[in-house]
């Protein structure tokens, strides 16, 4: 097992967003994805965002407004996730006045087609079978 703590590590600052990258605990190959945390601060929002990964985000603390692509925003609580598309366009809001919005976030780049289309018929199984 290795812990990881989120309260001391190096961070790198985009805009007004605090990110500490996981490359920094040298994990390598050892993960088919990267990760980092990033914490938004009060009254403000990360830069607008578009990326051929996809990128699995969870909440930890505070209350996320999430503008991606052409969607209406979508309110996201603490403990609740989303996921963004490769190359779908998001940014992220903090509307609280005195609250950090703190978040970890997954990314990696799209499976192969064939492997997608593969998970995607065992899905189609399993519903059918349920
Ligand atoms: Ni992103």
């Amino acid at each position: 097992m290795r812990f990881f703590d989120s309260t001391t590590p190096e961070t790198t600052t985009v805009g007004v967003v605090d990110v500490a990258r996981w490359e920094q605990f040298g994990l390598g190959a050892t993960m088919p994805f990267q990760a980092m945390w990033y914490t938004v601060p009060p009254a403000s929002c990360s830069p607008r965002d578009c990326h051929p990964e996809l990128e699995l985000s969870i909440v930890l603390a505070g209350r996320a407004e999430v503008q991606a692509a052409d969607a209406p925003p979508a309110i996201v609580e603490q403990g609740s996730a989303f996921l963004l598309e490769s190359d779908e366009a998001h940014i992220v809001h903090n509307r609280s006045a005195d609250t950090d919005l703190v978040i970890f976030s997954a990314y990696w780049m799209p499976v192969q087609s064939l492997a997608a289309s593969a998970v995607s018929a065992s899905a189609s199984a399993v519903a059918v079978d349920v």
